[in-house]
């Protein structure tokens, strides 16, 4: 814990937090986070436990007295009603959401109506708590969102700031946009302490296997191909997932209600020279593999439709506002992962199940490499 962490800890009122998604590879790490830094905290876990949720990347908290988890969905207002009262919460951090590009091209469905309408849903019953409550001043909603909803940089523009228009180009990204600006509308018409904060892409331990890096990591291991989509030169801003957690927390703690931060690694790196990257560490890390080196097994294949060429996030405001720096380097942050994932087959190996082979068979299947 670092010093101003210790110091938070001892001056601050416990708090009785609600945490949205908290089963997925972001929520997770913020449930773990939590539960270390603020032991005297009630904690409570909505998840839907949908595919991309895992009980069991909390695990090791299930039994402790502060903390509770509840399988249900964010667009039951009924269960949400009742347990912001039941457990009087005072603080949401809302990370629910279907948040895969690529399955939003396939089926947007689902992406409205958890994006969109969840949040909608969370943010009207957490109103009208709030004013059951008498407005608490020290009531928040954390409203946690995305880079994409910028939409896509050329290659001199600056990073996106907080004052960016939005032009969101995928379902997901639209359907996030949706979902920020519900969240700013409640603050400004009813004065809900809400904030936004908008992260680039996080990488670190419980990725779902699907998303770029845990995606490579896990093909290198079974000697599958690397797909990399169109040129490999779409660019990313990469961010570990601890780093995010700690930016969360910051803005929890210390972020104004009605503001938006952006958070970022300022770690701008083209697909396919992070492919590389994960390469050399996989041959470096990876005790046996079936291919070596494993750079061998990398396939340009067809583009993703509508794809954006490049992110990139200027964090200023999280570093002159509240003091948040990012602590992992794109090095550090990686082998770290990389060695979580070869710690951890009993994690992912069970997630390859035939639901991730026929999504694996429908975004890659019909697809002709292209090199
Ligand atoms: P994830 O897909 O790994 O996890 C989402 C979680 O939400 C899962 O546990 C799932 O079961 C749960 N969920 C989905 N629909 C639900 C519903 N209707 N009701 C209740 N629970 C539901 O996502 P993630 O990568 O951890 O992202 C978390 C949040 O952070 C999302 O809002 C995402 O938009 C945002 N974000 C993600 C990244 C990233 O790089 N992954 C970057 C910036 C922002
Ligand atoms: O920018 C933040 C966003 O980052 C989050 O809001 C999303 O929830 C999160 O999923 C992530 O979105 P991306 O689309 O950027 O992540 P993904 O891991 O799917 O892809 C990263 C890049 O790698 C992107 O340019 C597409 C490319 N890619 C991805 C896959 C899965 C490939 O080239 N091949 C692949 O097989």
């Amino acid at each position: 814990m670092t010093d101003s962490q210790q110091e938070r800890t001892q001056s601050r009122k416990p708090r009785r937090i609600l945490i949205t998604g908290g089963a997925g590879f972001i929520g997770s790490n913020f449930v773990h986070h939590w539960c270390t830094n603020y032991e005297g905290d009630r904690v409570v876990v909505l998840d839907a436990l949908t595919y991309a949720g895992n009980r069991q990347n909390l695990a090791s908290l299930e039994g402790k007295a502060n903390f509770r988890f509840v399988r249900g969905n964010i667009c039951d207002r009924a269960l949400i009603d009742s347990l912001l009262r039941e457990e009087k919460i005072d603080t949401v951090a809302h990370l629910a959401a279907e948040s895969h590009v690529d399955r939003s091209i396939l089926g947007p469905d689902a992406f409205i109506q958890t994006n969109v309408v969840g949040t909608f849903t969370l943010l009207e019953s957490f109103r009208h708590h709030w004013i059951e409550e008498k407005q608490p001043a020290t009531y928040r909603f954390l409203h946690v969102s995305t880079d994409e909803v910028y939409g896509s940089l050329e290659p001199d523009d600056p990073p996106f700031r907080e004052t960016t228009p939005y032009a969101p180009n995928s379902p997901y990204s639209a359907s996030k946009a949706g979902s920020d600006h519900l969240a700013r509308a409640y603050y400004h018409t009813y004065g809900l302490p809400t904030i936004i904060t908008n992260c680039s892409n996080n990488y670190g331990p419980y990725h779902f296997p699907e998303k770029l890096i845990p995606l490579m990591c896990i093909n290198i291991l079974l000697g599958k191909p690397l797909p990399v989509y169109g040129d490999g030169q779409n660019i990313r801003d990469w961010l570990y997932v601890g780093d995010h957690c700690r930016a969360l927390d910051t803005v929890l703690h210390r972020g104004r209600p009605g503001e938006t931060y952006n958070i970022g690694g300022n770690n701008e790196v083209k697909n396919i020279d992070l492919v590389y990257r994960l390469c050399e560490l996989m041959d470096e890390l990876a005790p046996e593999l079936p291919m070596r080196p494993s750079r061998q097994l990398i396939t340009f294949v067809k583009d993703r439709p509508g794809h954006d060429r490049r992110y990139a996030i200027d964090a200023t405001k999280m570093r002159q506002e509240l003091g948040w720096t990012p602590q992992e380097t794109l090095s550090s942050g990686l082998r770290k992962t990389i060695e979580w994932y070869l710690n951890n087959r009993n994690w992912w190996q069970p997630l390859l199940s035939q639901e991730y082979q026929t999504y694996y068979q429908k975004v890659y299947g019909q697809v002709e490499p292209v090199n």
